[in-house]
């Protein structure tokens, strides 16, 4: 795990955003998976801003509520249009997005993991980290090894989640998300936390034992993770000097 730590989110969302326009401008037609919440609004806009070309890119989205209409203005696909597809030249028919409506969720589960296999895998994977430390809505003691399927989610995420909703009980508390397996399959994961809210996961995640109950801490078997930080949420890391050390003094090849 290489985990780097900046003094803002927009710093920290720079060098993530380097690391996408890299991997694109080398593979036109990489295939990205991309991950929704407030954590990556900040990403989105950024590589907006660079103008980069997405006519062959593939993207595959982590998760989706069960049961929202897909114009729900808080359902992942909203999010994922309104914050950047809409924004890019991307083929409409790249895009793919777990169906929370679909009438067998199981199959359609099945599919989704099919069509990632055929489009050649995940080149990069985006991440947040939940404040309980889940991946996707892959929630505390979920298989390490799971695949794309429904899940209920914890009434901590379901209380994290209300502010987008307006309460708590308004949050679907069923959802699709792509497994850990599924996430540990990408080549490469950048994981991006921001906040103090985050900081007890992220330490736990990168400095504790490998275990379900923070799902996080399993990329510490990945073998190219990448974790931006800003301060706050790197707050609990013991070793954060080590971790600034080790980006300050980057062999030049190597820089980001
Ligand atoms: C949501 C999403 C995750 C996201 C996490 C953190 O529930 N399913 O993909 O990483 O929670 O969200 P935020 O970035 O808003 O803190």
């Amino acid at each position: 795990m290489e985990i780097i730590i900046q003094p803002t989110p927009q710093a920290a969302t720079d060098v993530a955003a380097r690391i996408i326009a890299r991997l694109l401008r080398e593979k036109p037609d990489a295939v990205l998976g991309l991950a929704t919440g407030s954590t990556p609004l900040l990403l989105y806009r950024t590589l907006i801003a660079m103008d980069l070309d997405w006519s062959r890119v593939t993207t595959f989205n982590l998760d989706e509520y069960i049961g929202l209409p897909r114009e729900h203005p808080q359902s992942y696909h909203s999010f994922m249009w309104e914050n950047l597809f809409q924004h890019v030249n991307i083929a409409k028919d790249r895009v793919h997005i777990p169906d929370g409506n679909a009438k067998d969720i199981p199959r359609s589960c099945n599919e989704y993991e099919e069509r990632i296999r055929e489009a050649g895998g995940i080149d990069l994977q985006v991440l947040g980290i939940g404040t309980d430390g889940h991946i996707g809505f892959n929630e505390p003691t979920s298989s390490l090894a799971s695949r794309t399927r429904i899940k209920t989610l914890t009434r901590q995420t379901c209380k994290d989640n209300a502010r987008f909703f307006g309460s708590e009980q308004a949050v679907p508390k069923h959802v699709i998300t792509m497994g850990i397996g599924t996430i540990m399959e990408a080549r490469q994961n950048l994981l991006l936390a921001f906040g103090t809210n985050k900081a007890r996961a992220v330490a736990e995640a990168v400095e504790g034992p490998i275990t379900s109950i923070n799902p996080a801490s399993i990329l510490q078997m990945h073998p190219v993770v990448k974790v931006c930080l800003d301060e706050p949420a790197a707050s609990n890391l013991q070793r954060a000097d080590y971790f600034r050390w080790v980006y300050e003094n980057k062999p030049e090849w190597q820089t980001l």
